[in-house]
């Protein structure tokens, strides 16, 4: 059964990679989506043409991995896409606020993904393809999102990493780093009118972020940066001192 994963498919950017996967990979038979909340994941189902598995997991729980770990021995798919999408970003700055936001973004976006491509790359195949979401915020440290920027970073350099080591295997990874979309990220991050960085800067289309993911995986490319002003943004950042970029990309 060749099989898609999909972290984070209950709301936002995760259901346009639902909507999005026929027109890129015809061939998945079966979709597997995970996030906490079992009723969006169903609703979420209902978007792609193929069966679905549903999990309801918290993917910063070390149980969440063990149940994962079960699943995928007892069916042994033939995964042809993984979709680490799931992700959270809080504004704030670090000593101030709740411990558990700061620590929730490390045990998701860190955490949560490495023990999610742990799991699956043993079920992958030469041709298979990962995706990692990533964000224009792993280009330079941003404060007042200090944390959120710093595993980004960790989301890109890991899918450089494990891209060279797939190599022989024949599997890709792609790290795809969007700008600000109008999801509940914004709500729920507190960002929504706290931050004038945010209200600045264009927005990407999720469903176009999504499209435009899964193409450049499936080239094999090992980054995606959608819109021509966040790959010169990108180009920047990688061009300018850090010191001199932070001062822009204060959040
Ligand atoms: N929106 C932006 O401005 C923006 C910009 C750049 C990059 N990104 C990245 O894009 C990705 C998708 O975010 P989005 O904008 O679509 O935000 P979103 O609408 O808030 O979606 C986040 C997804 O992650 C899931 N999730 C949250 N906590 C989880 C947990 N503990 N375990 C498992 N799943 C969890 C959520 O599902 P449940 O709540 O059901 O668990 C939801 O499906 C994230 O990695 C984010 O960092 C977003």
């Amino acid at each position: 059964m060749k099989v898609a994963i999909i972290t984070g498919a209950s709301a936002g950017l995760g259901r346009e990679f639902l909507k999005a996967l026929p027109g890129t990979f015809p061939d998945i038979e079966e979709c597997w989506l995970i996030a906490r909340r079992k009723e969006k994941l169903l609703e979420a189902a209902k978007d792609v043409p193929c069966q679905c598995r549903i999990l309801p997991l918290d993917l910063t729980a070390d149980e969440s991995y063990e149940k994962l770990e079960e699943a995928l021995a007892e069916h042994q798919p033939d995964v042809k896409l993984l979709v680490n999408n799931s992700g959270c970003g809080y504004l704030g700055n670090v000593g101030e606020g709740s411990l558990s936001r700061q620590t929730q973004m490390v045990e998701l976006n860190l955490k949560g993904l490495t023990a999610v491509t742990h799991l699956v790359i043993p079920y992958m195949q030469k041709g298979a393809h990962i995706i990692n979401i990533s964000s224009i915020a792993s280009f330079c440290p941003n404060s007042r999102m200090t944390v959120y920027s710093a595993t980004k970073s960790y989301v890109t350099a890991f899918t450089f990493g494990i891209g060279e080591e797939l190599k022989e295997k024949g599997v890709t990874a792609t790290a795809v780093c969007p700008g600000p979309m109008d999801t509940d990220f914004i709500q729920l991050g507190g960002i929504k009118g706290h931050s004038k960085t945010f209200e600045k800067l264009p927005y990407c289309d999720p469903a176009k972020v999504a499209k435009g993911a899964l193409a450049a995986a499936k080239k094999g490319r090992s980054v995606y940066t959608p819109t021509a002003f966040y790959k010169l943004y990108r180009f920047i950042a990688k061009a300018a001192p850090t010191k001199l970029m932070m001062k822009a990309a204060k959040t």
